[in-house]
């Protein structure tokens, strides 16, 4: 059963498609990433998954939940987004942690908001918080921080607050994980922690990846999907797609990469 089915996304800015008839599905446990040249669409479609953006036409289903659908998405509430939105958990480029708060504090904050919905959580208010606590340092130690919990980001190198970004994303317990380049803000020293982490959480979880890391994609992804202008030029196997591209503008990308 697919955990993902992405169909016929399409989406435009000002009468430039900057999506066209995008189609892939996901299974559980499985990692998509998704590479292709500047501009080409990725953080775009990222973000309709997210429902940062609202694409123009397609459908999205989790779960075999359709979450969105172009045909009725006037129907659709601030509210039940914020709730499609917590199928998903998101790490960008930019870590975008809030400054004010320690790394413990980051990861705990979106399940302390929402345990306030929860129906027993006067009564059992310091239970709850106590396990989102236990919780939130549990995730920060599976990312090599249980040294540096009550730091506040100012503090942490840019591969550390990336990896509270990650354990952050992960402590709503998303059906599927979403990277935007998570590593294309960090020196190259930084780089490789990052990716252990990354690579780690492949086994167990759900992504969608988009990498400039052509190496990373290819060990990690169970799927790969090239974009260009738009459209998804090329997808398969990483060994197929990158050890023997079938279309010219895959050969293209992959030829400058490899220089
Ligand atoms: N809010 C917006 N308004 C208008 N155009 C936009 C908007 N967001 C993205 N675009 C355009 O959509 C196209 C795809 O952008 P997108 O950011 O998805 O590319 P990308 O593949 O993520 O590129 P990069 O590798 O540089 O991150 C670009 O031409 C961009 O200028
Ligand atoms: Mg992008």
């Amino acid at each position: 059963m697919s955990v993902l089915e992405v169909k016929h996304i399409g989406k435009s800015f000002d009468n430039t498609e900057v999506l066209k008839d995008i189609n892939f599905s996901l299974g559980k446990g499985e990692t998509l990433a998704i590479i292709g040249s500047s501009g080409s669409g990725k953080t775009t479609l990222l973000r309709c998954l997210n429902f940062l953006e609202t694409p123009d036409q397609g459908q999205i289903i989790v779960n075999n939940e359709v979450l969105f659908d172009a045909q009725n998405a006037a129907a659709t509430t601030e509210r039940e987004v914020r709730e499609k939105r917590l199928h998903f958990g998101l790490v960008f480029q930019s870590f975008n942690l809030f400054p004010q708060y320690t790394a413990l504090e980051n990861v705990k904050l979106a399940c302390e908001l929402l345990a306030k919905n929860r129906p027993d959580y006067k009564e059992r208010r310091r239970e709850i918080l106590s396990e989102i606590r236990d919780e939130a340092a549990s995730l920060l130690s599976q990312v090599g921080l249980s040294e540096k919990m009550d730091l506040y980001p100012h503090q942490l190198s840019g591969g550390q607050q990336q990896r509270v970004a990650i354990a952050r994303a992960l402590a709503l317990s998303p059906d599927i994980l979403c990277f935007d380049e998570p590593t294309s803000a960090l020196d190259p020293e930084l780089t490789g922690e990052v990716l252990r982490v990354i690579r780690g959480l492949a086994e167990k979880n759900t992504m969608v990846i988009v990498t400039h890391e052509m190496q990373f994609a290819r060990e990690v992804a169970d799927t790969v999907v090239f974009m260009d202008s738009g459209v998804v030029v090329e997808a398969g196997d990483p060994e197929e797609v990158f050890g023997n591209p079938k279309q010219e503008r895959t050969k293209q990308f992959l030829e400058r990469y490899s220089n």
